[in-house]
């Protein structure tokens, strides 16, 4: 069968040749959580759809995750890392403040001369680090990147605080681009932000704003801070605006789209979102219920998941979209 779409040229030829994903071994369960916190299985199941998390045990560092998923990429590639040009790093959690994340993985694999850097852009790091990508091979200035989402944000709140404990998970998600002719590649980008709701989500202490002190240890603020409802309300106008310009960008309709694969913040958010861009729930994809919400790995994660279930065929269009604190958002439209 040949669709419409078919005909149409990417913006950026490429094709995503492995994905991989890395999970901590250790796992909470609801039931593990309101062992030392108010809460229930219920609460948590139903207004947010998650049942386990997994969380880095003492010593280990996203680095390290980072690394083993973009290993699990090359490896699904057949590539080495020595073909990488360029290694792009999604996190909000930096390893230590300078240097960032990214040098540690860019170690980790054994990269030489391998230009790496971080992006952060909220839970949106993986959109904007992929169309970063996307950007650079279409100038010529890399040929085979790896793109990751490293988080463990189970170091940054507060385990006291059942609002924002029971959301998150630890864990890192990759793909390798590899520049190709061809018809597969990015159809369609649209990253956006909205400085007005950086109040929404945020680490208050720590930076230049509120360095470290006593006293800002005392008061918590090197927690994350969440104002949920307003979060929740933001997120599905967000990546709803985002997808449908993207879409527009691409030249398809959104019944087009064969997969979505939405950033995982919370079940509720997900079926808000997709019933307003009328997308039939088959072809959402869903993990948040295992891996609850893991921010800026929470896409690569979802997609390695079903690139290894075989799910996705040439020539099918994918929708990613995300948002974030910031408020960063964006959704990165690519034909497979
Ligand atoms: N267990 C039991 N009760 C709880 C819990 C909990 N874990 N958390 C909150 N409650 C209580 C509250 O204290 C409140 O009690 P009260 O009425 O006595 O004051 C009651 O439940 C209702 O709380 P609400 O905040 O109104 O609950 P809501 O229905 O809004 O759901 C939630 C909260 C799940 C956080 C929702 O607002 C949400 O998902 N928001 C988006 C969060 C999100 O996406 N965050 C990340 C975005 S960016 C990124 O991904 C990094």
């Amino acid at each position: 069968m040949t669709l419409g779409h078919q005909k149409r040229k990417p913006v950026v030829p490429l094709r995503i040749t492995g994905t991989g994903a890395y999970l901590p071994q250790k796992v909470l369960t609801n039931a593990d959580l309101a062992s030392f916190l108010e809460t229930s299985d219920e609460w948590i199941r139903t207004r947010t759809g998650i049942l386990t998390r997994h969380v880095l045990s003492q010593g280990e560092v996203p680095a390290q995750m980072g690394v083993r998923a973009a290993e699990r990429a090359l490896t699904m590639a057949k590539k080495s890392p020595e073909d990488v040009d360029l290694l792009l790093v999604a996190t909000n959690v930096p390893e230590e403040p300078i240097p960032g994340t990214a040098p540690h993985i860019a170690l980790g694999l054994g990269l030489k001369k391998t230009p790496f850097f971080d992006v952060t852009a909220g839970c949106a790091g993986f959109i904007y680090a992929l169309a970063m990508a996307g950007a650079m091979m279409r100038t010529g200035l890399s040929c085979t990147a790896i793109v990751v989402g490293t988080e463990a944000l189970s170091r940054f709140i507060n385990w006291q605080d059942r609002s924002t404990c029971v959301l998150f998970g630890d864990g890192a998600g990759a793909v390798l681009l590899e520049r190709a002719e061809g018809n597969a590649g990015i159809l369609g980008i649209a990253l956006r932000g909205d400085p007005t709701k950086l109040g929404l989500l945020r680490i208050e202490a720590g930076g230049v704003r509120l360095p470290a002190t006593v006293d800002t240890v005392q008061a918590g603020k090197h927690f994350l801070q969440m104002e949920g409802k307003g979060l929740f309300r933001a997120a599905v106008g967000m990546m709803a605006e985002a997808t449908r310009a993207a879409a527009a960008q691409a030249r398809i309709a959104l019944s087009e789209i064969d997969w979505v694969i939405p950033h995982q913040a919370n079940l509720r958010i997900i079926e808000a979102l997709v019933k307003r861009l009328r997308i039939p729930a088959e072809k959402v994809v869903v993990n948040i219920d295992r891996v609850a919400n893991t921010s800026t790995a929470s896409i690569p994660i979802a997609l390695d998941e079903l690139v290894r279930a075989a799910k996705v065929e040439r020539g099918q269009i994918l929708a990613l979209t995300a948002f974030g604190a910031g408020a960063c958002y964006g959704t990165v439209i690519l034909r497979w």
